[in-house]
């Protein structure tokens, strides 16, 4: 007989551009698998601001405080109208302080093969805070202008004990905490020092090692293999994410999950590729991964591992895929290809 399990509630918003359409493939794919989730259904983005006035709608904000996981399409965020980007705010709101986006070689034979390296990047302070302002000199009113950063000890030893769990928990070996406390030595001092101090409690389980964040740059093009789990701040976390993405083949393929004390939110990487939306050919790989972390987050590796698999058969033993990648295959057939290695499975 087999165990009737419970559903999990979680919020779907399908998002801006080529988001409904691999949101769609997404549902598709999930509901082949047998996935538990419930979906509730909101709008945000521009979606939000048509539907609802609001680029992050009350309805949406209430939706995920009341389910705490989501699946997310991309948001586009519209440039004037005084607009914060609800990417931003979602982050704010629900205290996501940690992005964990793993690099993965999904297809041999491109720049490099066999990468598999997480990054963790705090997701809510550093110098992305915003305390910015000009000071003007005579009649340039921009003539200086002035940022700064804040760090704190309880935010860095938060993604700290994070990153070193996340480790443990994945079978990971080693983290390298990533700074620059050689040169902003209160701002990224607080981090490597508190990182450090983390990394005690996890002696002889979890090995630790250090990086000034140009030297790691390089040597992620030099030798990406020398790297397990990276943990760095929100600044060199974002520039560093993009770098390992480029190294696995581009966005197309890069999935992230926002990790916070009061909610977890799933999401591809890239944006709302306004340029090929309504075409009918956009990649749904980043999302459909981004989808296999959020049933890892629940608990359910046994299907997050059918759904990589499938990915990895159709990309590599069928060969089917999508333009981006130099295939041939709309969404739909792409989608559907997965869903008979599914099911095949
Ligand atoms: P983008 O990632 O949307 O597009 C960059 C290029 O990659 C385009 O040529 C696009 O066609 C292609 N591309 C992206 N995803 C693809 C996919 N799944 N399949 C095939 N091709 C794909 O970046 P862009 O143009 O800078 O941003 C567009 C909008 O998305 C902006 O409003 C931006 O603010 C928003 N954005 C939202 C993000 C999010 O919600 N997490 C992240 C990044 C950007």
């Amino acid at each position: 007989m087999t165990e009737a399990r419970a559903t999990i509630p979680a919020t779907l918003i399908p998002g801006d551009g080529i988001g409904p359409e691999i949101i769609e493939a997404a549902v598709l794919i999930l509901e082949t698998l047998g996935a538990p989730f419930a979906w509730d259904v909101h709008q945000a983005g521009l979606a939000g601001i048509e539907a609802h006035g609001d680029p992050l709608p009350a309805t949406t904000l209430a939706s995920i405080r009341s389910t705490r996981l989501a699946l997310k399409g991309p948001l586009a965020t519209p440039s004037g109208g005084g607009y914060r980007s609800s990417n931003v705010r979602l982050r704010e709101e629900f205290q996501l302080y940690a992005n964990v986006r793993p690099g993965l070689t999904l297809m041999p034979g491109g720049r490099y093969d066999d990468i598999d390296l997480v990054l963790i990047r705090e997701n809510l302070e550093g110098l992305y805070v915003g305390f910015e302002h000009y000071i003007p000199i005579g009649d340039d009113p921009h003539a200086v202008a002035i940022g700064s950063g804040v760090n704190t000890r309880a935010g860095s030893r938060r993604i700290a004990e994070f990153a070193f769990d996340y480790a443990l928990k994945n079978g990971r070996k080693k983290v390298t905490i990533v700074h620059k406390a050689n040169i902003m030595k209160a701002l990224t001092g607080v981090f490597l020092d508190t990182a450090r101090d983390v990394a005690k409690a996890y002696e002889g389980r979890v090995e630790v090692d250090e990086r000034i964040v140009d030297a790691c740059a390089m040597q992620l093009v030099l030798n990406p293999w020398q790297f397990d789990v990276i943990l760095t701040t929100n600044l060199f976390g974002d520039i560093l994410s993009d770098e390992i993405a480029g190294l696995v083949g581009g966005l197309g393929n890069a999935p992230g999950g926002n990790i916070g004390i009061n909610a977890a939110i799933f999401e591809a990487v890239h944006g709302s590729a306004p340029d090929i939306a309504g075409k009918g050919i956009a990649n749904p790989t980043a999302l459909l991964l981004a989808a296999a972390m959020m049933l890892d987050h629940v608990d359910r590796h046994d299907l997050a591992t059918t759904l990589r698999e499938a990915i990895d058969g159709c990309l590599n033993v069928d060969g089917i895929r999508t333009g981006d990648l130099g295939g041939k295959a709309s969404t739909k057939e792409y989608t559907a290809a997965l869903v008979r290695r599914i099911k095949a499975a």
